[in-house]
């Protein structure tokens, strides 16, 4: 099955001028030039310590040339820990770079695009093991697991054998007896690499994050609006902490989790926090879940009212994604860490045309409804919307039928990051269309630098950079992959 690409309709000069897509709005403190919005994109181009470096500013840089309204900076680190190449925000360490990155996109903009930065935390989340390390070094024994195993066997001895006996006989044993024998925790440590939950309240570090999260937040907000970045998206979506928190599955039992107005708790007083250190003026918003798509998980109705409750405590934006969750990822191989886009829930996050049911504009109906019930609520908070909208008419359809008031696209940004000003000059024809079947999203999954297979149909012309200059073509570290998409056509 592979959905074709919907016909295009590309505007005039003149009608993307009268469009709803090309008229400000306003976010919080400022106002956005147009209704268009590149979402987070985490390309892992940061240092192995969380600094930006130039490949980081030539990417958003590339965006800026495009002109969106709003631009988010990928998934940036609140925690001063080492997390890979993954952009960070946890100390003050980081701020010029992070400076740089703002300068960049404001001059290749010319001003016109709005810069916020997606803050994020996350647990731990380990590969999954070679099985005989696992049994010789990870397994805590304890008496349960030598009583499971006299059980699974019949063999009464076990109850009396070492640990190390007992270690030895399991890496050796059938799938089943391992299964009988280990915890379901266990089992999943075994089979997909050991993975924390907020509601592990037996670990003093997670129980303790209500107490910790709050002002890690907070510190990371403080630092971009001193990096000059126009506002923060607060990430409460996909795997993550504050996601896991507003999930179903929470069962925190200490006023953090079960009901509806528990599970929303933390995340309001991270806002909170948030508000206070940053100022009424600062932009505040959150990206968050329309559906977690799993069994157990949050569904739209919690959606809403989360929603309401955003608006409700003066959030001022709310941006609707779908999806992307570990507990339904597929099983990684030994070496590698399970990755959240990779089960049913993943491809709701990230739709392609060979899924069931068309991929374009899939996860609308999601911001309808969240939109629907905060307008109902009173409150005029803009919502965005994304998933696989790529066409002129898409968009605009989205906000003439009230689905959102911005429109977000990632990966038709990233296969043509000019599309948003082409549109604009009525140069349709000229954009190349992203075809949605997640050769970035599989670079991403393996923290390769991310790229777009559309951009080496092109590899001889420079890199794109600000004034024209030229420069030379820079590769990714396979030697054969662009790291950028090709320049901007001269008519730009
Ligand atoms: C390579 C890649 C990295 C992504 N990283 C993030 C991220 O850091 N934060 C986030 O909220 N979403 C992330 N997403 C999801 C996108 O923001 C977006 O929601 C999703 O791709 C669906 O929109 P689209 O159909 O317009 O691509 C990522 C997507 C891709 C393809
Ligand atoms: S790699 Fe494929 S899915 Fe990703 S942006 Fe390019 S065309 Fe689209």
């Amino acid at each position: 099955m592979r959905h074709p690409l919907p016909d295009p309709h590309w505007p005039t000069r003149e009608q993307a001028a009268a469009s709803r897509l090309f008229q400000p709005i306003r976010i919080g403190g400022w106002e956005s030039t147009t209704r268009t919005w590149v979402p987070a994109m985490v390309p892992w181009r940061a240092t192995d310590d969380g600094f930006v470096t130039p490949e980081v500013i030539d990417w958003y840089g590339r965006f800026a040339d495009g002109q969106p309204g709003v631009l988010v900076v990928e998934a940036t680190g609140i925690r001063d820990v080492q997390s890979g190449p993954l952009l960070r925000i946890g100390h003050d360490r980081f701020l010029p770079g992070l400076r740089d990155l703002v300068a960049e996109v404001r001059q290749r903009s010319q001003g016109k695009t709005r810069l916020l930065i997606q803050l994020i935390d996350f647990l731990s989340i380990r590969r999954r093991p070679e099985p005989g390390k696992y049994f010789e070094r990870f397994l805590q024994v304890t008496p349960r697991h030598h009583k499971a195993m006299a059980q699974a066997t019949g063999e009464h001895a076990w109850l009396q054998a070492d640990d190390a006996s007992l270690r030895q006989a399991l890496a050796q044993a059938p799938d089943e007896v391992q299964r009988a024998v280990l915890s379901p925790r266990e089992w999943e440590a075994l089979q997909f690499g050991a993975r924390e939950r907020v509601w592990d309240l037996d670990n003093p570090d997670i129980e303790a994050l209500p107490r910790t999260l709050p002002q890690r937040f907070a510190e990371a907000a403080r630092r971009a609006r001193d990096a000059g970045f126009d506002g923060v998206e607060l990430h409460y979506a996909h795997a993550y902490t504050m996601a896991s928190f507003l999930s179903r599955l929470n069962d925190r039992p200490d006023g953090y989790g079960g009901s509806l107005g528990s599970r929303v708790r933390l995340p309001l007083e991270v806002f909170q926090a948030v508000r206070q250190a940053v100022g009424n003026d600062y932009t505040v918003g959150c990206r968050f879940l329309g559906d977690e798509v799993i069994p157990g998980g949050s569904r739209l109705e919690d959606a809403c009212y989360y929603a309401e409750r955003f608006a409700g405590a003066g959030m001022d934006f709310l941006s609707v994604s779908k999806g992307g969750k570990f507990e339904d990822a597929r099983q990684p191989k030994v070496g590698e860490a399970a990755y959240p886009y990779t089960g049913p829930s993943g491809q709701e996050c990230m739709p392609t045309v060979r899924m069931e049911g068309s991929p374009f504009g899939r996860n609308l109906p999601l911001a309808h409804a969240i939109r629907g019930r905060v307008r109902a609520s009173g409150f005029d908070t803009p919502v965005v919307g994304a998933g696989g909208i790529a066409t002129f008419e898409h968009a605009e359809a989205a906000l003439q039928q009230g689905d959102c008031d911005l429109v977000a696209s990632a990966r038709q940004s990233l296969a043509d990051p000019d599309w948003w000003l082409k549109m604009q000059l009525g140069q349709g024809d000229s954009i190349r269309r992203c075809i949605f079947t997640n050769y970035c999203e599989g670079l991403d999954q393996k923290h390769k630098q991310v790229t777009c297979q559309l951009w080496d149909r092109d590899l001889e012309s420079p890199d794109a950079s600000p004034q024209g200059e030229k420069r030379a073509l820079s590769l990714a570290h396979d030697g054969k992959r662009r790291l950028l998409a090709p320049p901007s056509p001269a008519f730009l």
